[in-house]
């Protein structure tokens, strides 16, 4: 992996505090046999000031556990805050290693500029994740296709009613040991189509890891729980024709004569994953359309035959079957017909790479440990 920006400057030293009361390892063992998602977290956590006056100061290992907050802390008001996604993978030699993470550390820097909070460098990023696995390496899971999400984040924590950018902001790394994010694994899924609610609009925040966008799914993402969906599909909020993405995810179209194609729209999140599957699936031989999709393509294209697989990618969500999309007019596809080949494949070959189980000709994996 080849790391584009600056060295790490030699102040970067991390003041490290054990945390005394780690959970006990047997306890911790039994969860990551079976770990559920995002809810249990690691020992440790990373912290990183920011001052407009000071820049980037004080780094931090430091027990898990609530943070101190200023009840005017800007993010409780404003929503100043973006966050990252990303994993450690658990190779069979013992090492831990993680996926594309100076992707991550580029995004994060994209979606602070639009969120106009500071740009925490690379190698900054990169050092805070190795300065986590350094203290929580044994919270990496080693049964197959478990990992351990990690979840930097960023917020504005000055105390300040009035409405501009923050002139303090934190920047946080915590981890969760992760399963499958789709109780049911690899199944595919069924994928309720939004029409009441958007999720992002032009010239908003869509293509920002932020906040905001999560919540504005929420009420959406309900509404796909009550008709028995795992996920929620968005349109585009200027026509309501174009695909869109997933609350959590992008979607990927695979049509019968082997392209593959995805929407291209400036306010989805850019996915590391949708990148990583396009170029696998474009070194395979497939052709690949990044394109605006409309909902009626796939509709017709499925009907006709054409269409005949859809997955949804992410960190979280690896490569998942698409077996259905309903909504309040119609519904598409049938969940009891097995995951496509090509769905399937795509996501052997992905994981393959993340767990070390085959070698990694891109040079995507970077090294957490040691
Ligand atoms: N779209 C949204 C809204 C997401 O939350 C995610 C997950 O991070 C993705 C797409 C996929 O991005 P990535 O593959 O980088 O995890
Ligand atoms: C991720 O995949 O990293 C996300 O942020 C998506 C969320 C559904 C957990």
């Amino acid at each position: 992996m080849t790391i584009p920006l600056q060295m790490a400057p030699k102040d970067l030293v991390f003041q490290v505090s054990h945390n005394d009361s780690p959970m006990p390892a047997a306890e911790r063992d039994a969860i990551l046999a079976d770990p559920p998602f995002g809810s249990v977290f690691t020992d440790h956590m990373v912290d990183i000031c920011w001052s407009e006056k000071g820049g980037w100061h004080r780094p931090r290992v430091q027990p898990y556990g609530p943070i101190a907050m200023d009840p005017a802390a800007a993010v409780l008001h404003y929503g100043q805050e973006i966050f990252e996604g990303l994993k450690a993978y658990r190779h069979a030699d013992g090492s831990i290693w993680s996926f594309r993470p100076d992707q991550n550390a580029l995004r994060m820097q994209r979606s602070a500029k639009r969120m106009a909070l500071p740009e925490l460098p690379a190698d900054y990023f990169l050092e805070s994740l190795k300065q986590l696995i350094a203290v929580d390496g044994a919270w990496v899971p080693s049964a197959p296709e478990m990992s351990l999400y990690i979840r930097p984040y960023m917020y504005a924590k000055e105390a300040f009613l009035g409405v501009r950018a923050a002139k303090k902001v934190a920047f946080y790394i915590i981890a969760a040991p992760a399963g499958p994010y789709f109780s049911g694994g690899v199944k595919p899924v069924s994928i309720w189509l939004s029409t009441d609610y958007s999720r992002a609009g032009k010239g908003g925040t869509g293509q920002a890891k932020t906040g905001g966008n999560y919540a504005a799914s929420l009420v959406a993402q309900a509404e796909a729980a009550e008709h028995g969906c795992a996920q929620v599909l968005f349109l585009d909020s200027v026509e309501g024709k174009y695909l869109e993405e997933l609350g959590g995810m992008n979607i990927v179209l695979v049509y019968k004569d082997g392209r593959v194609v995805t929407p291209q729209s400036d306010t989805i999140l850019q996915g590391i994953t949708r990148d990583s599957i396009l170029q696998l699936a474009e070194d395979a031989g497939h052709t690949v359309e990044r394109r605006p999709v409309t909902l009626e393509e796939w509709r017709d294209g499925v009907e006709s035959g054409d269409i005949v697989e859809a997955f949804a990618c992410g960190t979280a969500a690896v490569v998942t079957p698409i077996g259905q999309l309903k909504s309040k007019d119609f519904t598409i596809g049938d969940l009891d017909q097995p995951a496509g080949p090509l769905t399937l494949a795509l996501r052997e070959k992905l994981t393959d790479i993340q767990y070390g189980r085959q070698p990694d000709p891109y040079g995507w994996m970077f090294r957490l440990d040691g």
